[in-house]
């Protein structure tokens, strides 16, 4: 009796234990998505090599953390349309249909911007501008044909890129130079036509700065008023260790919705690197020349840089969180640090590590961390 009730005992014990094993280890388990898939959609922009497959460790990470993806390169004018009579589909055709296959929400970035534009677009065979109407109807074609082609398959556009400067102003284009601000309303509303189930987005970098923060909330309410349709405001979200404060863009956040738009964290990142300039943003035309004391960090991260970053970022992610009210996605600008852009600009061939996971497709710190916090909570608050 005593021999069973010991054995009995043991038993139990090690059940307790398996089960509360098992317990941890589906804690750990627990990915991007799952812990913040209620609040936001959860993206990544991918590359060719993930869309088409061969990159098989990219892939298998973006599957597993991810439910929502966006075009990194294969959307935009100068790959999808490179001449005025030649769409090329290929790229954009695999990206959508590897977001269909992982039943993933698909965003198509972008259909207007000055970056990665097409030669041809803008000008004629002199390399003079194209008059208004020719602009215009250049710009109703390339939108029309695109969003038409993904009609119900891409959830959302970046209709409009980086219209904005800094200080408010409008970026001097070639769009600008040639139709005004005329061209942003003129290209929500050809988008609009073309798919008018597809939500629309005006997306920028360094959001928080306070005059260009003024000019998108007047530029969103000027789009409201014409009727025009615009669902969300895109922050790209391109950190610096130093910019923006998670304050300022908090405010940026709060500015934008309030004007009654949702708001969307589209390319996140942040730089360990050196800054080699005094202007900052993600302006890609900015590119200067490799110096070895601009490349600190070629083999590892040191332990107090890592830690500096994994804070910091944890602070922006919690300010996400914290507004899942008005955010609807938070997007990652590539899947692990190997495949950030950083790490070519502004400096081509420097070492960053800008993303949530690393080299090793491993979660940084902050990323177990998140997702414990927001499992602590919703156990305290079922
Ligand atoms: C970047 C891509 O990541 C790079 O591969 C490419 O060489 C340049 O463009 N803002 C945007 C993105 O809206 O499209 C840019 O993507 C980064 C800045």
């Amino acid at each position: 009796m005593k021999r069973n009730s010991i054995l009995l005992s043991i038993l139990s014990v090690s059940t307790a234990l398996i089960v509360s094993c098992s317990t941890v280890e589906k804690e750990e388990a627990t990915t991007l998505k799952e812990a913040l898939g209620d609040k936001f959609l959860v993206g990544v922009a991918i590359n060719s090599n993930q869309a088409g497959g061969t990159d098989t460790a990219g892939v298998a990470l973006i599957k597993q953390q991810f439910n929502s993806i966006v075009a990194e390169n294969c959307m935009k004018s100068e790959v999808i349309h490179p001449e005025e009579n030649r769409f090329d589909f290929t790229l954009a055709d695999q990206f959508v249909a590897f977001g269909k296959k992982n039943d993933m929400t698909i965003i198509g970035h972008t259909l207007i911007w000055h970056s990665q534009l097409s030669p041809w677009f803008c000008v004629d065979e002199k390399g003079k501008n194209v008059s208004p109407e020719l602009l215009k109807e250049r710009m109703k074609r390339h939108i029309q044909t695109i969003v038409s082609r993904y009609k119900g398959e891409i959830k959302g556009w970046d209709v409009v890129n980086e219209a904005i400067e800094d200080d408010g102003s409008f970026r001097q284009t070639k769009f600008y130079e040639i139709l005004g601000e005329e061209y942003i309303p003129l290209a929500f509303q050809y988008a609009h036509e073309a798919d008018p189930e597809a939500e629309l987005y005006y997306n920028d970098f360094s959001m928080a700065h306070p005059g260009k923060r003024d000019a998108v909330v007047k530029l969103v309410n000027k789009l409201k008023n014409q009727g025009i349709r615009i669902d969300a405001v895109g922050m790209q979200g391109h950190l610096t260790m130093s910019f923006p404060t998670p304050a300022e863009f908090e405010k940026s956040l709060l500015a934008f919705a309030s004007t009654g738009v949702n708001v969307m964290i589209t390319e996140l990142d942040m730089t360990v690197l050196p800054w080699p300039s005094k202007k900052l943003g993600a302006d890609i035309s900015a590119n200067f020349a490799y110096e070895k004391e601009m490349n600190p960090y070629p083999e590892v991260l040191p332990d107090s840089v890592s830690q500096a970053w994994n804070e910091r970022m944890g602070e922006f992610l919690r300010l996400f969180v914290k507004h899942a009210n008005v955010i609807t996605r938070v997007t990652v600008w590539g899947a692990s640090d190997e495949d950030s852009w950083r790490n070519n600009w502004p400096i081509k061939g420097r070492k960053d590590y800008a993303l949530l996971f690393d080299r090793n497709h491993q979660p940084k710190p902050v990323v177990t961390s998140i997702i414990k916090e927001v499992l602590n909570t919703k156990k305290a608050n079922p």
